[in-house]
């Protein structure tokens, strides 16, 4: 089963606020990253072996346009402006699935937007 965790809880990092003013996301809140290239949100994983992993990643986006950002495990790119489409409202919040390659143990997932928008707010990332 998927490991959640949780945007607002440490060892998660967010370059931005963590706010609970858009309703339907899970835990206590989600990160509302800073509206700019570079304001990351980074979650630590662990693996039980290395070898490939799905990742889903809960976000919502309430502005016209997507916010890409390059998707990094442990400091290298492994998915370049991944899409993270409008989803409609802020307090609408979908799931977008990935597969990254994880080694055993700790991983870092870093979500770095490549554009000034920033990210989308984000709720959780299950791996
Ligand atoms: C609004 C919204 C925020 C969101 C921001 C944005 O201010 O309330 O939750 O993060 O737009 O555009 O990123």
């Amino acid at each position: 089963a998927a490991t959640r965790h949780e945007a607002e809880s440490a060892p998660a990092t967010c370059d931005g606020l963590i706010e609970s003013n858009h309703a339907g996301f899970s835990g206590s809140g989600f990160c509302n990253a800073n509206n700019a290239a570079g304001a990351a949100a980074q979650f630590t994983v662990t693996a039980p072996a290395a070898g490939a992993a799905t990742v889903n990643i809960r976000y919502a986006n309430g502005g016209t346009s997507s916010r890409p950002a390059d998707v990094l495990v442990n400091g290298a790119v492994a998915h370049a402006g991944s899409a993270f489409d409008p989803t409609g409202a802020w307090t609408s919040w979908v799931t977008k699935t990935l597969t990254v390659s994880l080694n055993a143990g700790d991983n870092t997932i870093r979500l770095n937007p490549t554009t000034a928008g920033g990210l989308p707010n984000l709720d959780y990332l299950e791996v």
